[in-house]
């Protein structure tokens, strides 16, 4: 059975802007992007969004939801509190590009700050063997789609623009916790330790587990539990066990 609803967008562009209404009716099954969509094809042509897959699997249309950090593909209209107005907004976190759609590149400047995955010497392609529990245990955070859902809602960067240039977010720091587990990993023999990183350069100690990244990740990765809180226990160990330390320094990992 279809109903009418009521939409109420931010439009505007580098942050200057405000709320505009639609009405507009809505099918039963419809998630909110379907919506958005309508309204671009009635009386709102030039309403900006971005989306890619309609799936939850590109990580592309993500927006807020009456002030909750949401992919709009994935968010079934019959979630949402019936007869009130549903509120879009972009991603607070991030500075506006136009109407839904944010700069999100604080992300992939702090993805490209992460060192990647370091090969051990003297082993060709094809020569790396892994235990089958090494391989499974990083495949929940392998699932991630870089919806930058989690960035946006940790409050260490949304309230604080200025932790920004220290602080590498829930989803690196989830990377690094994965390559700090890797067993090939050789950053270690190359001269980079992946705990001391994750302290000094990328900003463990913001996070303070506050769990919201879990509570909005669509691929319900959970970060704080399996990766954030695990690595900050590992470099706690680094840090106050002598015998720890020692090993790592004679490099037992
Ligand atoms: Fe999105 Fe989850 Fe990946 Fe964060 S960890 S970017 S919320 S899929
Ligand atoms: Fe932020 Fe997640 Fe930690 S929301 S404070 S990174 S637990
Ligand atoms: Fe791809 Fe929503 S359009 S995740």
């Amino acid at each position: 059975m279809s109903y009418e609803s009521e939409f109420r967008i931010w439009r505007g562009e580098g942050g200057e802007g405000g709320f505009t209404s639609y009405r507009v009716e809505v099918e039963e099954g419809e998630v909110v992007l379907d919506l958005v969509h309508r309204l671009q094809a009635t009386q709102a042509p030039d309403l900006a969004v971005r989306w890619n897959c309609k799936a939850g699997k590109c990580g592309s249309c993500s927006a807020e939801v009456n002030g909750r950090p949401r992919l709009l593909c994935m968010t079934r209209m019959s979630t949402l509190p019936a007869g009130e107005p549903v509120v879009l907004t972009p991603l607070r976190a991030f500075p506006s590009v136009r109407d839904l759609v944010t700069d999100v590149s604080f992300n992939y400047a702090k993805a490209r700050e992460v060192a990647s995955f370091a090969a051990p010497a003297g082993l060709a392609p094809g020569e790396y063997r892994m235990r089958q529990e090494d391989v499974e245990r990083p495949q929940e955070f392998r699932k991630c789609i870089e919806c930058f859902l989690c960035q946006d809602t940790c409050h260490a960067v949304r309230d604080h623009e200025e932790n920004k240039a220290a602080f590498a977010g829930p989803r690196f720091l989830m990377r690094v916790a994965e390559l700090d587990l890797h067993p090939l990993d050789a950053a270690a023999e190359q001269g980079l330790d992946r705990r001391d990183a994750a302290k000094e350069e990328h900003g463990l100690g913001y996070c303070n587990i506050t769990k919201c990244c879990t509570e909005v990740c669509p691929e319900h990765i959970r970060i704080t539990d399996n990766a954030l809180i695990p690595l900050k226990e590992r470099v706690a160990d680094r840090r106050y066990d002598p015998l720890v330390w020692l090993g790592a320094k004679i490099g037992l990992r």
